[in-house]
């Protein structure tokens, strides 16, 4: 069995009294230390796609099952956990929070249980450093470039060492060498994390969607 299987997902959203068809018939497999891309321009439905698989959104129909779980199925206690622990999300504008330093962003996601572990802290160092902003700790998000807050929002999505990571125009906001730059970090972040974790990315940039091994088309609602 693929560690995510996404089978036959729809999504649609009821507007006074239309629906709007916005996902249709979505199936695809994905195992540990595979990645993917998903490009579509924009209103495709990217972001819907991926806040689903996230557990973000609930699909209208259809089911994600990751590791033999459905985690639509978990109790809400028990699915906020499972999206903070086993998924990783990066977003276009890197939602850190601007009073956090660097450091403390990435922990962000282990302050769920209280203070962060001496591990988590030590965990938080090594990201840092494999993103190359050791020497950026204390900085704010407005004293960091924009690559370099990307950076540091990729190092916050692998704090849990996370079972999938989910990237939604991960360089749309970056010049293009930036971007390039970024997206060698994320594929090389991916390959050699340990435990192997997998990657969707969904993007318009055809640049960033030919660097990944499997891409799909997002056209009118269906992956092609
Ligand atoms: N909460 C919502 N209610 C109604 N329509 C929505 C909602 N969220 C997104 N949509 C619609 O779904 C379509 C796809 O949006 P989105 O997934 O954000 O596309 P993309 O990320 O590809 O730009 C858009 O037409 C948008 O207007
Ligand atoms: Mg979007």
């Amino acid at each position: 069995m693929p560690d995510l299987l996404i089978e036959q997902l729809y999504k649609s959203y009821e507007i006074r009294d239309e629906s709007l068809s916005i996902l249709r018939d979505i199936s695809f497999e994905l195992s540990v230390g595979e990645n993917l891309g998903i490009v579509g321009p924009s209103g495709s439905g990217k972001s819907t796609l991926l806040y689903i698989i996230g557990t973000l959104e609930k699909p209208t129909s259809g089911q994600i099952q990751m590791n033999g779980q459905n985690p639509f199925n978990l109790p809400e206690t028990s699915l906020a956990a499972f999206r903070n622990e086993q998924i990783g999300f990066i977003f276009q504008d890197h939602h850190l929070l601007p009073q956090l330093s660097a450091i403390e962003n990435i922990l962000i996601p282990t302050l769920a249980h209280g203070r962060p572990s001496t591990e988590q802290t030590t965990r938080a160092h090594q990201l840092l450093d494999r993103v190359g902003l050791a020497d950026r700790r204390h900085h704010l998000p407005s004293e960091l470039s924009g690559g370099e807050r990307q950076r540091v929002a990729i190092a916050r999505a692998l704090i849990h060492e996370p079972k999938l990571l989910l990237a939604d125009e991960p360089t749309g906001n970056l010049d293009r060498s930036t971007a390039e730059s970024v997206t060698d970090l994320l594929l090389d972040i991916q390959q050699d994390s340990q435990p192997q974790t997998m990657m969707i990315v969904v993007t318009h940039s055809s640049a960033l969607a030919n660097r990944l091994q499997q891409r799909y088309e997002l056209d009118l609602g269906q992956l092609k």
